[in-house]
């Protein structure tokens, strides 16, 4: 088991949750929930206009600062639904914040019919890291999501 990896995750409803919680499993290292000072509203058409409001203006909203190590990490699975096209804006602050130079970034995102623009969004956070294949889960994957992760683990040499 690679000791040297993180598991960073934002997630609303627990899908891309349970899918962190399960690569954690499978590949051990440190699970990272990322968190927005402000909550986000559990009404769905009050977090689609906040979220929608967040994307148009490009705000990363403030994060509660999780507790890692993350210079001992050479892997760091970035987890993320799929809001509205794009990965969560407090996730992608987070991101930005690091400097993953030189690290292996492996991108995973949950969505309800397709994971958007995070493929392409993802390695413009961490300029200078390697990002692997983005791993796409519907939901929270099922009873088939070991059997994707490890596949995917597998081809991008994890
Ligand atoms: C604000 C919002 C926007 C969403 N936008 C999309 C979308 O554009 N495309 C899509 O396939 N799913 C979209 N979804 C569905 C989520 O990506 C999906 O349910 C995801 O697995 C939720 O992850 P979570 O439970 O970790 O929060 C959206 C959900 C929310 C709440």
């Amino acid at each position: 088991m690679d000791q040297h990896c993180a598991v960073i995750y934002f997630s609303q409803s627990h899908h891309t949750e349970t899918v962190a919680k399960h690569i954690q499993a499978l590949a051990g290292g440190q699970l990272v929930r990322i968190q927005a000072m402000q909550p986000y509203p559990s009404d769905y058409r009050a977090l689609v206009e906040r979220v929608k409001q967040e994307i148009a203006e490009g705000v990363f909203p403030p994060v509660e600062q999780p507790d890692c190590d993350f210079n001992s990490c050479d892997i760091f699975y970035v987890g993320s639904p799929n809001w509205c096209g794009q990965i969560a804006p407090p996730l992608a602050g987070f991101l930005k914040s690091l400097d993953l130079a030189g690290k292996t970034v492996a991108p995973f995102v949950t969505h309800g019919g397709g994971s958007g623009k995070a493929a392409e969004e993802i390695p413009t956070l961490c300029p200078g890291a390697t990002v692997t294949e983005l791993l796409e889960v519907h939901g929270d994957g099922g009873e088939s999501v070991d059997e994707e992760i490890t596949a995917w683990r597998h081809r991008n040499q994890l």
